[in-house]
């Protein structure tokens, strides 16, 4: 080992570098204890260049040391080991061959952490003790180590989720994790990208070893030293007839290949690679897998679909940033918090608000609704604690923590309060009067309303600047995006703390500006209109559904408007055209089932007939014959049905950025693919746009808006005419993302 005060007495030498990442720690004769704990990130380690390079001396410090029988690699904190590879390093790679020389690097790192215990200049028993997130690289670095022991504890989370960035695990992840639980489970555990908690991991045997975050330091330390055996559960007779079989592995090759595709609609490259690599693994020498790893994240890291992917992660990274007062601290944790309306969209509030910790009271004036929100509650925990996604005693107090109340009592200490009463300007602004007479003179009032201006909903309030929109989408627990509305007198720390909120509810906030439909309504108003205008030609709605879905929305527009409902979307079509107009001049083809009473789903009739289905799930049936048109046929081409739907929402996109709806693209982005689904493999709407070309884009919407039908029909120039912006980088041959 070099002593450190020696290197610094040569004038010549360069000068000291920065303290390295890693820390050297000899607790004891014969352990040494290698601590993630790189300066430059002071929240949590990321096994960046810096990091690796002194990774690498660190491991030949310890190779040189003969009086080392072991070696334990940990974070900082037990619970705070390392968050994977650079993610920002990932978007950032143009080039192939860098990306395979980082790859390359990684591995042969690894390698050099795994040969310690082979021996080569050891042999070292090797521990690899984490906590907390271990993602991806972080994992990889523990699969290098003989042993893993693991701090038992709710925040642990490991796992290998590099194809949820359109990679897969390129630091020996895809040969060491199959060699260690086998090919079947390492498959399903790479393609889904999932995080495991701590004891799901011990029981698939990626993890040697429990323990309490406490004695995390300690138990590894016996491990190391032999004091204890490690108790790992080897593959044995099951490597050969299961792992090595070729036969077994072409029929787990072949079903989740079928799975990823019906899945993925081919769309996302990373998990088939990802497949061929793990189903051959055990097969394969190391030294030649580690090559196809390079090979694949040379191919990967520079293709479209990883760097959609990555940004996306960055920008739901960097929403979690609005959780910040406007002098930068944290905003205050609320602890108690009130909803009024227990309909569809008050009960799902209020459950995830009590779920998450919140002392939470529902009010409703009618009975029937608070019995149906607390038997909501009570299955949607109650499914969580049986698949284990909450402990015992952390469901009963969620359930404990929803108070149900029909009078206007109890909300004297609620810090905020969400209304989801009906949408009616009078009725919201009487539930707010009333309540700001009840809250603390600082407690928020947040408005769920969907197609109402916050700013008149405040209007007369004492202090309105601390009323707000929180927009949450249907179904509540399910949907991940809330849109945080910032009226004309909303305060910047009350947007800060309804943001702070959402995150809190884990859910991604994205603050919009006060206008009809907010962002995300107000772009997919256009979609779904146009997708009714190509209904009304004669297209065929299963074919324009089929169309979308193989665009990658998640549903096609005429399924969504059933599961919506077509009252609704009717009504949020009335509130767009009267407040944009002309262009938003909505098609009359739902008027007939309206006026039946067909309003999709919740009345098994809407544009399509849906029928309960296996496990009473509703299932799509035949076409309503009240919107077929047998008699029209239309001659719109594949790629034209596509582009109707997609450039009208691509169209208003542009407006919503003119008018500062958000503040960038990014966050337009981000919004439409956690708001509506849409296609996160293209990076959200803007930047489909973008990688299309605009000038492409502002050609193709002048060709809509002159051709016939749609200049023919009020409105329809008016909405496919290039908006001033698109229009004007079009011809600059510029981006919305870097304009
Ligand atoms: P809903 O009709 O299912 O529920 C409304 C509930 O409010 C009913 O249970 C009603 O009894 C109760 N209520 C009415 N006036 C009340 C008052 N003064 N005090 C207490 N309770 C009262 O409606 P839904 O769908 O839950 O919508 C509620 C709000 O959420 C609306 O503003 C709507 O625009 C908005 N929203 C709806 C979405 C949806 O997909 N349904 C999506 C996003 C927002």
């Amino acid at each position: 080992m070099t002593d450190e005060h020696e290197s610094g007495g040569d004038p010549a030498e360069p000068a000291p570098a920065e303290r390295s990442s890693i820390r050297i720690e000899h607790p004891e004769p014969g352990l040494a204890v290698l601590v993630l704990d790189p300066p430059h990130r002071p929240s949590l380690a990321v096994l960046d260049l810096v990091l690796m390079r002194d990774l690498e001396a660190a491991l030949e410090e310890v190779a040189t040391d003969g009086q080392l029988k072991g070696l334990v690699i940990t974070g900082r904190a037990p619970l705070s080991f390392a968050g994977g590879a650079d993610v920002e390093a990932i978007g950032s790679i143009t080039e192939p061959e860098r990306a395979r020389e980082l790859v390359r690097m990684g591995q042969a790192i690894f390698s050099r952490l795994e040969g310690l215990a082979k021996g080569q200049g050891g042999p070292l028993r090797t521990v690899a003790a984490v906590g907390g997130p271990v993602p991806g690289g972080a994992f990889e670095l523990a699969l290098a180590c003989e042993t893993i022991v693991v701090a038992d504890s709710d925040k642990t989370r490991i796992g290998l989720p590099e194809v949820k960035l359109g990679i897969l695990p390129g630091w020996g992840g895809t040969h060491r994790l199959p060699r260690r639980i086998g090919v079947p489970a390492a498959t399903s555990a790479i393609l889904t990208g999932r995080l495991f908690r701590a004891r799901a991991a011990k029981k698939l045997g990626m993890v040697d070893r429990l323990t309490q975050p406490e004695y995390l330091l300690r138990v590894a330390s016996d491990l190391a030293l032999g004091r204890e055996k490690p108790r790992r559960k080897e593959r044995g007779w099951r490597a050969l007839v299961v792992d090595k079989n070729p036969l077994v592995a072409a029929v787990v090759e072949s079903s989740a290949r079928k799975k990823v595709l019906k899945e993925t609609g081919g769309h996302y490259p990373a998990p088939l690679k990802a497949l061929e690599l793990v189903v051959r693994a055990p097969r394969v020498p190391l030294r030649e897998g580690f090559e196809k790893e390079a090979q694949a994240i040379g191919e990967l890291a520079t293709g479209e679909v990883c760097k959609s992917l990555v940004g996306l992660f960055q920008l739901s990274e960097q929403a979690k940033k609005l959780g910040k007062l406007p002098d930068g601290s944290d905003a205050p944790r609320i602890g108690r918090a009130a909803v009024i309306g227990g309909g569809v969209m008050g009960a799902g509030i209020a459950s995830v608000m009590a779920e998450k910790g919140l002392q939470t009271r529902l009010r409703d004036l009618d009975p029937a609704a608070l019995d149906n929100a607390l038997r909501a509650h009570y299955s949607g925990i109650e499914k969580k604690r049986k698949r284990r996604r909450l402990a015992p005693h952390l469901a009963d107090a969620a359930i404990d923590r929803l108070e149900f109340t029909t009078e206007p009592v109890g909300f004297g200490r609620c810090e905020i309060v969400v209304e989801a009463v009906a949408e009616t300007l009078p009725v919201k602004r009487a539930v707010f009067g009333e309540l700001a007479g009840l809250m603390p003179e600082d407690a928020i009032l947040a408005t769920n309303t969907s197609s109402l201006s916050v700013t008149e909903i405040a209007e007369g309030l004492p202090r309105p600047e601390r009323v707000v929109g929180m927009h949450f989408f249907n179904p509540v627990p399910k949907m991940p995006l809330v849109e945080v509305v910032r009226g004309a007198a909303t305060s910047d720390e009350v947007v800060a703390r309804t943001a702070a909120l959402a995150l809190r509810l884990g859910k991604t906030p994205v603050v919009v500006k006060d206008v009809a439909g907010f962002l995300v309504n107000r772009v997919l108003g256009p979609y779904l209109d146009e997708a009714l205008r190509m209904l009304e030609e004669g297209a065929d709605p299963a074919h324009v559904d089929r169309l979308l879905v193989g665009f990658g929305m998640p549903m096609g527009p005429f399924e969504l408007l059933d599961e919506v409902g077509l009252d609704i979307a009717a009504h949020a079509a009335d509130s767009l055209e009267a407040a944009y107009g002309e262009r938003m001049k909505k098609s009359d083809a739902l008027a007939p089932l309206l006026e039946a009473g067909m309003l999709g789903k919740k009345t098994e009739r809407g544009i399509y007939t849906w029928e309960a289905g296996k496990r009473g799930r509703l299932e799509r049936g035949e076409l309503n014959p009240l919107v077929a048109r047998p008699n029209a046929s239309t001659s719109l081409s594949d790629a034209e049905v596509v582009d109707r739907a997609v450039l009208a929402m691509v169209n208003e996109g542009a407006r919503c950025l003119e008018e500062g709806v958000v503040r960038s693209a990014g966050e337009a982005d981000l919004a439409t693919v956690f708001g509506t689904g849409f296609a996160p493999f293209r990076g959200g709407l803007i930047r489909y746009a973008d990688t299309r070309g605009l000038e492409d884009v502002a050609r193709r919407l002048q060709y809509f808006a002159s051709s016939a039908p749609i200049a023919g029909r009020p409105g329809g120039t008016a909405k496919f005419t290039p908006a001033p912006l698109l229009a004007r980088l079009a011809e600059e041959k510029g981006r919305f993302h870097e304009s």
